[in-house]
């Protein structure tokens, strides 16, 4: 059978995906049985050269050709507005639709699915997260059998860049980024990805399908690494810690945790050797136990391998006449999350402020597991005969709610210089 799939937006991601479906063609028919006709691409501007010649037959200006002439329409355009318009009208008109959009289906996926799962059509969005990594066929499919417990990794890789230059070359913030720019990892303005929306986005659609349900993007908490201080990286690895910019979401009982922020993980666990722009996700199932995916979470042909990954499976739903179906369930997030804390303060260098630190976090149930001794930390931080010191806390398992607390009670203690230093700590063994 003959699938004629169209695409819109021919940038990074719609080339790849051009230049895929040419070249490995007749490889995916003799694999797959189906024979999938490029029918038209949509750009507004083909002046400008790409990576990959698309055939002058192929191309338009106007989306609606595409609309037209195709059972299958590939949204590569991104942003929001205009893209939101196209995958409904395509819906409305009876097209199943395939899209690398997390920004759009995080915030606005549960309208697109339910028109989609309204007309019988499919969405496929395998590339908006973890760009060449399978992740979404595997919870999907492959590790249907389970029930999700947790879902979390590092789904950035220009904060992973950053990071592990920061840990490894120990440049500063400000410096890793500009590299990352240079080497195109960073965008010119790199907010979404430093902020942690870009991971945020990641991990909204990974908890759709991994937890089976919706909750308002809004809800969930997002730190980025911008404000990182390289002292801070420095002293978790004295301390045996890697830092990432870690993507969670976990179900407790009936409630759902969904966050992104910076977090220390013991520098043996696997997501802690994830380096440079390589993206890694751990899934955890009651049957499965834990599993990682790993690989190149963007870039024209890992994305584009994803998105003809989507191509076929609709293509063979189209020839077999399958339909998805989703949940109609509502999550409301929990943001009193359980975790360990790394605390730096910046205190003077005089007895006594330890022990007042201590009880305002004893008092909130919040017990310490280790600190770092001051004279180690100053030399660290080249700070040695100065005042000021910092002074870094490790705590046992808290709660978030606690913990806020506490830090408003330890910032109006005297002893305590500037804004406490919280970052959070994964791990396993308390
Ligand atoms: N790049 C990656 O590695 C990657 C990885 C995973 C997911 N994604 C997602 O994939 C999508 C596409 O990303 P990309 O990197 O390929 O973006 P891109 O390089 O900016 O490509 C988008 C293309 O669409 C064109 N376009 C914009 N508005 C249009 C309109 N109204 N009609 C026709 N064409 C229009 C753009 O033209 P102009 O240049 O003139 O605006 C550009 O050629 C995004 O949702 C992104 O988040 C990308």
């Amino acid at each position: 059978m003959k699938v004629r799939v169209g695409i819109v937006g021919c940038g990074v991601v719609g080339t790849g995906v051009v230049e895929l479906l040419i070249k490995n063609g007749s490889l995916i028919s003799k694999k797959t049985g189906a024979h999938i006709e490029l029918s038209k691409v949509a750009d507004r501007d083909w002046q400008r050269p790409r990576a990959f010649e698309v055939p002058q037959h192929l191309r338009t200006t106007d989306y609606r050709q595409v609309l037209e002439n195709s059972d299958i329409v590939v949204e590569l355009v991104g942003g929001k507005d205009f893209a939101k318009n196209l995958i409904i009208e395509a819906i409305e008109k009876g097209k199943h639709v395939i899209t690398a959009n997390k920004h759009l289906l995080a915030e606005e996926g549960h309208e697109i699915f339910k028109k989609a799962q309204e007309k019988g059509l499919c969405v496929g969005f395998e590339a908006s997260v973890g760009g060449g990594i399978p992740i979404i066929k595997a919870i999907r499919e492959s590790l249907v059998g389970n029930n999700i417990r947790a879902v979390y990794g590092i789904l950035n890789g220009t904060t992973n860049y950053i990071l592990t230059r920061m840990l490894q070359e120990d440049v500063n913030f400000e410096e890793a980024l500009k590299e990352a720019q240079e080497k195109g990892y960073a965008e010119a303005d790199p907010s979404l990805d430093i902020d942690g929306w870009d991971s945020a986005h990641k991990i909204a659609i990974l908890s759709f399908i991994a937890f089976g349900g919706f909750f308002p993007f809004s809800h969930v908490y997002v730190e980025g690494i911008r404000h990182i201080d390289l002292l801070d990286v420095e002293l978790g690895k004295e301390l045996g810690y890697t830092l990432k910019l870690l993507a969670i979401a976990k179900r407790r009982d009936e409630s759902l945790e969904v966050r992104v922020h910076p977090t220390f993980l013991p520098e043996d666990d696997p997501l802690a050797k994830v380096s440079d722009v390589f993206n890694a996700i751990m899934v955890e199932g009651d049957f499965v136990g834990k599993t990682m995916f790993y690989g190149r979470g963007a870039g024209s042909h890992p994305t584009a391998s994803a998105v003809v990954s989507d191509i076929v499976d609709v293509a063979r739903r189209v020839l077999c006449g399958q339909r998805v179906d989703w949940e109609e369930r509502t999550y409301s997030l929990s943001n009193n999350f359980y975790s360990r804390y790394y605390l730096r303060f910046d205190v003077p260098d005089k007895p006594g402020v330890l022990a007042s630190i201590a009880r305002v976090l004893a008092d909130q149930q919040i017990s310490i597991a280790s600190v770092l001794q001051k004279e180690k930390v100053c030399k660290l931080a080249g700070r040695e005969g100065k005042h000021i010191v910092p002074l870094v806390i490790l705590t046992h398992k808290a709660y978030e709610g606690s913990m806020r607390k506490a830090l408003e009670e330890v910032k109006n203690l005297p002893v305590v210089v500037g804004k406490p230093v919280v970052i959070r700590v994964e791990e396993e063994a308390e």
